[in-house]
Order: C-alpha cells, then structure tokens, then sequence
C-alpha cells in the first residue's frame, strides 16, 4: 500500500489567467508570499492585476528570504494572522514556496504550533482558513506540488526538512511567462535541481511505479530541452522544462531524495551555496558510489537510460548506467555547470575547516536514510574530498 498525493495543476501558457477563474480560485482576500527581487521584476504585477480583475483584495508579504531563515517565516506568519486571508499566493522560487507553505501551516494549526516540529504524522487542518496557490518562477524546485518545507534554522545552519502533507499546496499553476526570462545562472542551476530531483528518487528506497514513470518523463524532457533553455532562452524549451521541473517534484515529493540533497543542503545551509549547484554537484559523484556499490541501482539507472534514450535497450545494464552518468556529466557540459567544489568558491582549506559540520549536517539529514547504501561519516568525508577537485569515485 502507498499513496500519491498531488495538488490540482493548471499549466501551460496563460495558465495564470485562471486566476480569475471561480471555477478554480475560491477567495476574496489574498495575502501574496513574494520577495523583493520579485517585486523589482515586477512578476507580482501580473499576479495582482488578475487579482483585481477578479475582485479579490490583497496584501504583499515580500519579506521571504533564500534558504528561508525561521525568523523569516515567523514574520510572515504574524503579517498573514493580522491579515486573515482566505488565500495564500506563493509567487517565487523554492525558497518563496517553503516560506508560504510554512506560514500557511501557522496560520491554520494552534498558536504556538512549533513549525520545526512539523512531521508526517501529525494531523494538520490547513484549507479550512485559506487555500494555497503556488505560482513557482524557477524551473527546478518542484515545491508547488510536494509535502516537503525546507527551511534554515539560522542558529546551526541546519536546514529542516520538514514534511507534512498538509504542505501540499490547493492549486500550482506553472505558466512560463514566470521563466521566460530566468538569469542563465537559475536555469542550469534549477534544472539541475530537478535532475537531481528525479535521478535520487528512482534509486531511493522508497521510489514506485508512479514516481518511476514521472520521472522519467521529466528526465526525457530535461535532457532534450535544458540546453536550449540555457543557450537560447528558446520560450518553447524554457516551457517544457518548467513543466518538467513539476513533473520531477510530483515523482520526487512521492518517493522523495537522498544523499545528493543531504550534501547539497549542508554546502546550502553553510556557504548559501544556491541549491541546484550544490546537489547537482553532488549528483554524479553519488551516482558513481552507486554504480560501484549497489545492483539496484545500476538496474534502475540502466532502465532510466534505456527509457529516455541515452542507452541502447540492447546494452547491458553495466554499461547502460555508465551510459547514464555520462549523459548527465555530458549536460553539466553544455549548460557550463559546475562540477567541483572549487567551482563554487569552496576549497580544500574551507571543507577542512568545516568538515566536522559538514559531515553533523549532512547525518543529521532527514533525507539520507532513503539512501540504498548505508552511509557512514567516513564515506561522506571521501566523497567530499572527490568533490573539492572533481577526482573519481574509485573507492
Ligand atoms: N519544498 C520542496 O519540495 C523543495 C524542493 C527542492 C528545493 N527546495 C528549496 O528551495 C530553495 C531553492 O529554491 P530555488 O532554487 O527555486 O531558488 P530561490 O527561491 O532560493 O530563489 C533564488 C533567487 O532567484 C530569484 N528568482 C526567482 N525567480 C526568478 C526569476 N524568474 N527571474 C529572476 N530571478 C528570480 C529570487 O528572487 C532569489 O533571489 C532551497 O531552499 C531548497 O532547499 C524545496
Ligand atoms: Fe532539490
């Protein structure tokens, strides 16, 4: 027995327009979860003129922040129980949808509710004061469908990776007009978000036949679209990979991640390092430990391959895999991702200095027991050390 779970999805372009649609969006005064490079780019007046074509009042809360910091959240959560909405937008990146996701959660549960206690198995009325709207602005996160709240709690550096499926939002609407003109730097590093997203979940441990599929789909259009996405800015592959990004969190947020995001999220919540560059970093070092240490893996990988076309169905599984992380490094390539630490302003002297940290946070993650090898503090340090200079995984 295992469950899906899944927000209602509006996508494509003018899929925003829908906004104004009663048949979807039930509310009449909407608090907007937004921060303020957002509200520069003035991606917010697209929402609030829908907002006061459909006669629905609102207030901006622009204050989230990357890597949301709890007092972060606590002020939008204050600004939300003054404000007492029925509707909850979240417009922005990851960071944006974790911080209203979380104040949603605040808004609905028992004042005092503790929002680093946040668990699944707890029981949470969100939806009986206000329904959640997701509008993500990077193509990567997949956090407009997922039960998952990352945020940072400021103090160690730990970030939380707190799940609930009282998270999931009421409606994601991914319309590209959000991603049309995304910086280079947040398409290579939010696709790889997503690819990391997909190629974790497939060799976790608790991946299924849905997560499987969506997967897939979402890693077949990545690779073919994510190049010109980044070289061109092409509109048409800029919309297959936001969709993709979406299809990778509804495959991930049911089968969830593991080791590549318990790396990244410690080199985030450390060196704020974005979260793409650091698990897409990551990924392909772990997906050599895997191919050396453990069948399951190379099965799943060797299918992947064959089913997205970077293997011949004729290969054997041994070389499919190899076939697999080849076509991922390959991508790093042509989107000028990086692929060492040093890549990313973090040296061999900085991990030194970190590492006791480093390896606390990276074992202290929720994530790392869907890893399908056992992973030890000694294991880590290794993989760490391959990653500062870009060296094999030959151990
Ligand atoms: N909840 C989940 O399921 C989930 C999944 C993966 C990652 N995350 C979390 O999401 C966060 C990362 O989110 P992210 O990668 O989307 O980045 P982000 O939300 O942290 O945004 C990074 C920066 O990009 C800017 N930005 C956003 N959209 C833009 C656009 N279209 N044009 C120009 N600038 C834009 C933002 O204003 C911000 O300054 C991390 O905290 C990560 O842990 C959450
Ligand atoms: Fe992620």
């Amino acid at each position: 027995m295992w469950f899906f779970n899944s927000p209602k999805i509006i996508f494509g372009r003018e899929a925003i327009d829908q906004l104004e649609n009663p048949l979807y969006v039930t509310g009449t005064k909407a608090l907007v979860v937004t921060d303020k490079d957002l509200v520069k780019l003035k991606m917010v007046d697209i929402v609030t003129t829908h907002l006061k074509a459909a006669n629905i009042e609102y207030s901006i809360f622009d204050g989230a922040l990357p890597d949301p910091p709890l007092p972060s959240v606590m002020e939008g959560a204050e600004a939300c129980k003054k404000y007492k909405p029925d509707l909850i937008i979240a417009l922005g990146g990851g960071s944006v949808i974790d911080t209203a996701k979380a104040i949603w959660i605040l808004y609905e549960s028992e004042e005092g509710f503790d929002i680093t206690g946040l668990n699944p198995f707890i029981t949470l009325p969100t939806g009986t004061k206000a329904k959640l709207i997701a509008i993500p602005t990077t193509s990567g996160t997949g956090a407009e469908t997922t039960s998952a709240v990352v945020l940072t709690d400021d103090k160690t550096s730990l970030k939380l990776e707190l799940l609930n499926k009282a998270a999931i939002p009421t409606i994601a609407i991914v319309d590209p007009i959000f991603v049309d003109k995304m910086p280079k730097k947040l398409t290579n590093s939010t696709g790889f978000d997503a690819i990391s997203h997909c190629i974790e979940n497939v060799c976790g441990k608790w991946h299924n036949i849905y997560s499987d599929g969506l997967a897939s789909t979402a890693l077949r259009l990545i690779f073919k679209y994510l190049p010109d996405a980044y070289l061109k800015s092409d509109p048409d592959a800029r919309e297959a990979v936001h969709n993709a990004a979406t299809i990778a969190g509804l495959s991930f947020g049911n089968a969830q991640v593991h080791l590549a995001h318990s790396i990244g999220h410690a080199l985030g919540g450390v060196f704020h390092v974005p979260h793409g560059f650091a698990v897409g970093v990551a990924l392909p070092y772990v997906m050599q430990y895997l191919i050396l240490h453990d069948p399951g893996s190379v099965k799943v990988f060797a299918d992947t391959a064959k089913t997205i076309g970077v293997a011949e169905w004729k290969d054997a599984d041994n070389a499919a895999a190899a076939k697999f992380l080849k076509a991922v490094q390959d991508l790093q390539k042509k989107v000028e991702f990086p692929t060492k630490l040093t890549d990313l302003g973090i040296t061999k002297q900085k991990l030194d200095d970190n590492m006791a940290k480093y390896i606390d946070l990276i074992l202290q993650s929720g994530a790392i027991s869907i890893t399908p090898v056992d992973v030890t503090a000694d294991l880590v340090k290794k993989i760490l050390y391959c990653m500062v200079d870009g060296k094999k995984i030959d151990f």
